[in-house]
């Protein structure tokens, strides 16, 4: 008999076809997110589970399911399942590090470039007919080369955006619990948080959610940035106080930011809906074909394991 699989989301063909001759399979197959009912139910026969960053992996999921022996997130964060429940049942937990760290940091570029450089800002304002002559102080925006790029979560994701920094000869600084490993290649240095954001002209967040990072970015610390200066949030929601960050952005500091994730996504908050000043993207981070199908495939390659006996490439649980 195959052990029986459940996941949550629709995944790519070549992912499925890997998995579909070990396990009995059983996926939502609508664009809809289950309810928390319907999941709880739907997974109460199952030895294994495919979930992603919206799906909550709790006690109460794991006494629904009294059979469940892995959990694997398409996703490299996973915040959103509680180990500590997970290894008192002795259910595995698996992620998907590494595959993702190119696309995510070219995103944190192209949300770092769009807010600075106002991109999505003036395009609104393109489409909406205004633009009726060129003028010198048009949509005037913030320099990235030369500038300085502060870091916050310098792991493999923010080393890879620091080392596209180094093609605008920006200064670095980063904030770590450890010195970064490659400091010298990267040319980065490690400052403490408030020194970072009272020191540099764009800020990057690429640390993972946690009780200690939760609001780690609220008004007092966007009290410290530099008027003219740009947050990006590429990490997870709830690292950054949302709202804090649109009363600041309605100050004009920081000047802008370029947001990827929220802290109740997929609702926002209609104060940063109504700003002009900030690029806005669905968590789309990671989106790359390459990138979540790797993604995706990760995730299947820690079920097959499990499926074989043999070790988890990807294991985060003890
Ligand atoms: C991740 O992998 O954690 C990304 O945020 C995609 O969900």
């Amino acid at each position: 008999m195959k052990p029986k699989l459940l996941i949550t989301r629709q995944i790519f063909d070549e992912v499925l076809a890997r998995l579909l001759p070990h396990f009995e399979v059983e996926s939502n197959q609508t664009d809809a997110e289950w309810s928390r009912a319907e999941l709880l139910a739907r997974v109460a026969d199952k030895d294994a589970l495919f979930v992603v960053t919206s799906d909550r992996v709790d006690a109460d999921l794991l006494a629904a399911a009294p059979r469940l022996a892995i959990v694997a997130t398409g996703s490299v964060g996973f915040n959103h399942i509680d180990l500590n429940a997970c290894t008192a049942r002795g259910v595995l937990v698996t992620n998907t590090p590494d595959v993702l760290n190119e696309a995510t940091a070219d995103m944190a570029w192209a949300l770092l470039m769009s807010a600075a450089r106002r991109v999505c800002e003036s395009e609104h304002w393109l489409r909406a007919g205004h633009w009726k002559r060129w003028a010198f102080d048009q949509f005037l925006g913030a320099d990235l080369w030369r500038s300085t790029l502060g870091i916050v979560g310098m792991g493999r994701i923010g080393s890879a955006i620091a080392r596209r920094a180094r093609g605008f000869e920006m200064k670095v600084l980063y904030t770590n619990r450890s010195p970064a490993a490659n400091e010298g290649e990267l040319g980065a240095e490690r400052v403490a948080l408030t020194q970072l954001l009272e020191r540099a002209d764009h800020v990057v967040l690429v640390v993972p959610y946690s009780p200690a990072t939760h609001h780690l970015i609220g008004e007092r610390e966007l009290a410290l940035m530099k008027p003219g200066a740009t947050l990006v949030n590429i990490a997870r929601g709830g690292v950054v106080d949302d709202a804090a960050l649109a009363r600041a952005l309605r100050a004009g500091r920081p000047a802008a930011a370029g947001l990827d994730v929220f802290e109740n996504e997929p609702a926002l908050d209609p104060a940063l809906l109504a700003l002009p000043n900030v690029a806005l993207t669905p968590h789309i981070g990671s989106a790359t074909r390459s990138s979540r199908v790797g993604m995706a495939m990760l995730a299947a390659e820690n079920l097959l394991a499990f499926a074989a006996g043999n070790p988890l490439p990807t294991r985060v649980s003890r």
